[in-house]
């Protein structure tokens, strides 16, 4: 089933563009995929789940130039397995989406050292491994590249019980400032997106585990509260967070370096 994403006013805008989106199996970052597809991008899925050459293989046979790879971006082995294959397959890189992302959510004083720190090793090491991999070969593009980081409401502030989760989002946009700086030499712009709510497997997760410790909730009930707080009474379809990366992945957007740009429906306003 073929299902439209983006906005018409990026067909063709990406054309001969070639673009890696890690934690691209499934929620987001499969939509992210699929739409910059839609744009006229090669795609590179990857993510430590195998299941990654089924959605891959889906966008493939719905006539994208789309390709899987199964790698884990905390593994500096498997994170030059997939930059070594996107450098012999593709020869250079346009865009890379580091999308891959985890949250935990639980107690201070139940919250063991490995688990804050794998938190932190996905969200904000594991794009700082992608990114330095994939330099080199945004840089062999020769006009430039681009580097797009999820970031998070959790970057504006914290919320309850993710104190990992939001270090590692503050975290990420402070890495992207810093590289916003270092590879605008090379014309690399490095910027994040913040997405509030978006119905995936980890608000299913964020529903029932926030919902057990903030109070009596029913499975749904919490999400439904949280939305009925964002002034635009909806939570972001993948579309709506993809329409943002494709503009700023796009030609329409190479004055704009260092931002980290809110995509919530107007939850945060700074
Ligand atoms: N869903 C939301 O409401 C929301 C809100 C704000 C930010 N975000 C961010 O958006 C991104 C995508 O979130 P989602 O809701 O689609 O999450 P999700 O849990 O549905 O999907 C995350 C994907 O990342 C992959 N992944 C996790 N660790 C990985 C690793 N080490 N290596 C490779 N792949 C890995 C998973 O296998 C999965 O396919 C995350 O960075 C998340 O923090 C999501």
């Amino acid at each position: 089933m073929t299902t439209t994403l983006s906005s018409p006013i990026f067909a063709d805008a990406l054309a001969g563009r070639r673009v890696v989106i890690t934690g691209a199996a499934r929620g987001l970052g499969a939509g992210l995929a699929r739409a910059f597809g839609e744009a006229g991008a090669s795609v590179m899925l990857a993510d430590r789940d195998s299941g990654v050459a089924e959605t891959a293989a889906q966008l493939a046979s719905d006539g994208f130039d789309a390709y899987g790879y199964r790698a884990d971006i905390t593994d500096e082995d498997d994170v030059a397995a997939l930059f070594g294959q996107v450098s012999s397959q593709w020869g250079g890189l346009d865009v890379l989406v580091n999308n891959a992302g985890v949250i935990r959510i639980n107690d201070l004083e139940e919250t063991t050292l490995d688990e804050f720190v794998s938190v932190l090793q996905v969200n904000t090491i594991g794009a700082f491994l992608t990114t330095r991999a994939a330099v080199p070969l945004l840089r062999s593009s020769g006009r430039g590249g681009v580097v797009l980081n999820a970031a998070s409401g959790q970057a504006r502030q914290g919320f309850i019980y993710t104190p990992a989760y939001a270090a590692s989002k503050f975290g990420i946009v402070g890495m992207s400032q810093s590289l916003a700086k270092e590879l605008a030499a090379d014309n690399i712009r490095v910027n994040c997106y913040c997405p509030g709510i978006v119905k995936t497997d980890m608000w299913q997760y964020n529903d029932a585990e926030w919902g057990k410790r903030l109070g009596d909730y029913k499975p749904g009930e919490l999400i439904e509260e949280w939305i009925g707080g964002i002034p635009l009474k909806r939570a972001a379809e993948p579309a709506d967070v993809a329409n943002l990366l494709l503009f700023l992945s796009s030609d329409a957007a190479t004055y704009i370096t260092g931002q980290a740009v809110n995509i919530d429906g107007g939850m945060f306003m700074s």
